[in-house]
């Protein structure tokens, strides 16, 4: 089947259409930066104009950062709060091409690693954690998914501070940047990070993805974990392929 993949993401909306079966993008990914106010109504144009790019009629699979309930939004950390209770995947529907489905992000690209990329034919409990302006986390047990885990919203507090935050404000990629810390220091607190994640669920791998994931060259060093820990392969182009595959996983709910 060929499906319109979109990663909806916090500073960019990419797109391209993929075949499910090869997990290969069949085109350029086109991408156009998150409108500034992303309600539903700029999400679904800007969505309209990565269809349009490649003229496309067909099924639309769509990645989203927060909580998915059958189609429907049910959390917006990076993005407009208008969205919780919008049916997006209905939306998609009437506005793109039929049939269409809507999935959290971080499941989308779990599912893209696990069928095509680093994943590919491990069984046990595989924690992907996806480093990008939040952390998107996906849990796979047997090659099976549990959906909407959020555990990027775990709360954790830097050394010396009062103050508990989510655990994404302290160690996404964003936080890197917006507090300047060199790849060392981050690893510093992104490894207190695996530790909990490892207290928590004792995976047998860890899969690292998301924009960050492709400079495991300068931060892997420094990574601890009782578990394996290993880079995604598919880049940027997880959250696309595997928001085109999700039907298989989620049914067609457009
Ligand atoms: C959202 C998750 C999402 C992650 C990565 C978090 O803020 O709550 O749903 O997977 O960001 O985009």
């Amino acid at each position: 089947m060929q499906v319109l993949g979109i990663d909806i993401g916090g500073t960019g909306i990419k797109g391209c259409p993929v075949c499910t079966e090869t997990g290969e993008m069949l085109g350029e990914r086109y991408r156009i930066p998150t409108p500034a106010e992303a309600t539903e109504e700029a999400i679904l144009d800007t969505v309209q104009s990565i269809a349009k790019e490649f003229s496309w009629k067909g099924p639309v699979g769509c990645g989203y950062p927060g909580v998915v309930h059958r189609g429907v939004i049910h959390s917006a950390a990076n993005l407009d709060k208008s969205l919780i209770g919008v049916d997006l995947a209905k939306g998609l529907g009437s506005r793109v091409g039929r049939p269409a489905w809507v999935v959290n992000d971080a499941d989308a690209a779990g599912l893209a690693e696990m069928r095509f990329g680093a994943g590919k034919d491990e069984r046990g409990v595989v924690i992907m954690l996806t480093i990008g302006t939040g952390i998107g986390t996906a849990l796979f047990v047997d090659g099976h998914m549990v959906p909407n885990l959020e555990l990027g919203h775990v709360k954790m507090r830097l050394h010396k501070d009062p103050k508990y935050q989510d655990a994404e404000k302290l160690v996404a990629d964003s936080a890197r940047r917006k507090a300047d810390l060199s790849w060392k220091q981050w690893a510093k607190r992104f490894n207190r990070y695996l530790a909990y994640m490892e207290k928590l669920l004792n995976p047998d791998l860890i899969l690292l993805g998301g924009g960050a994931a492709k400079k495991g060259d300068k931060f892997m060093k420094y990574l601890e974990a009782q578990a394996s820990i290993k880079t995604a392969t598919l880049e940027n182009r997880a959250g696309i392929i595997g928001a085109a595959l999700a039907s298989r996983v989620y049914g067609d709910v457009g």
